[in-house]
C-alpha cells in the first residue's frame, strides 16, 4: 500500500472537542451580544485560538484592540479547559482505539496534528499519549492550518515521505493542510463541508486497514 504513515486531526476526529470549543465561543458570542450559529462554527474549525476569535468577531461585526482580544481567547480558552478537564477515555469516538492498534499492527507510523495548544492535556485525559509515534500540536507550529507545517513536521519526525502519508480531519482548513503538504486526505464528518478529500466517511466504526488498502493500493 502507499500509505505507510496516518496522522490525525485530534479535536473532532479522535474526540468531540469540536462542540466544547463551540459551546465556549458560543458564550463569548452571547456575552458580546450577537447569535453564533452550528454553521458559522464550522469555519472555526482547525484554525488556531486567535484566528478563530477574528473570525467570530467579524462574525459579529464587532471591532476591538488587541488587548480585549488577549483578554477575550483568554476568557474562553478557560471555559474551554473547564469542560476538557472533565474528560475521560469514554469520549474517544466510537472504533478510534481498535482503529489505531490495527494501523500499528500492520505496521503503519501514528502521528497527531493539532493546532490545539492543550492537545497534550486532552490526551492526557484520555489515555491516549502513548498511541501516536508523534505529536505535532499547537505549540509547535507557527503557520496555521490550512498552511501545511503541522502535517509535514508529523511526517518529518515520523521520517516518512509526505506522498505516503495520509491526514485524518473533520475541518476544511485542515483538509486544505494535508493537501497543501501533497498528502492523502479522508474527511470525517460530513461531505457537504469537506471539499477536496479523497473519501469522506462518518467515523471510524467502520475503518479498517482492508478499506485502506482498496482505496490506496
Ligand atoms: C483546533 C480546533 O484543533 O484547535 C479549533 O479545531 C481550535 O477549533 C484550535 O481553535 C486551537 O485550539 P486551542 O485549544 O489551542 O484553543
Ligand atoms: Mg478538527
Amino acid at each position: 500500500m502507499k500509505i505507510k504513515a496516518c496522522l490525525f486531526d485530534l479535536d473532532g476526529v479522535v474526540v468531540d472537542t469540536a462542540r466544547y470549543h463551540y459551546i465556549a465561543w458560543n458564550k463569548i458570542a452571547e456575552e458580546l451580544g450577537f447569535h453564533f450559529s452550528e454553521q458559522d462554527n464550522e469555519r472555526l474549525k482547525g484554525v488556531s485560538r486567535m484566528e478563530s476569535l477574528d473570525i467570530l468577531l467579524d462574525l459579529g461585526g464587532i471591532n476591538i484592540d488587541s488587548a480585549q482580544k488577549t483578554e477575550l481567547a483568554e476568557k474562553k480558552n478557560n471555559l474551554y479547559v473547564s469542560y476538557i478537564t472533565q474528560m475521560t477515555p469514554d469520549e474517544i469516538l466510537p472504533g478510534v482505539i481498535r482503529f489505531l492498534d490495527e494501523l500499528h499492527k500492520n505496521n503503519l507510523l501514528i502521528a497527531l496534528g493539532s493546532a490545539s495548544k492543550n492537545a497534550m492535556f486532552i490526551l492526557d485525559k484520555i489515555g491516549l499519549a502513548q498511541k501516536f509515534d508523534a505529536v505535532i500540536d499547537g505549540t509547535k507550529v507557527f503557520r496555521a492550518k490550512p498552511d501545511p507545517e503541522v502535517f509535514l513536521k508529523g511526517a518529518s519526525e515520523l521520517g516518512v515521505s509526505p506522498v505516503n502519508c495520509l491526514v485524518f480531519e473533520d475541518a476544511q482548513a485542515g483538509i486544505d493542510a494535508a493537501r497543501n503538504g501533497g498528502m492523502s486526505v479522508i474527511g470525517i464528518g460530513k461531505g457537504e463541508n469537506l471539499k477536496n478529500a479523497d473519501f469522506v466517511i462518518p467515523g471510524f466504526a467502520n475503518m479498517n486497514i482492508d478499506q485502506l488498502r482498496s482505496w490506496y493500493l
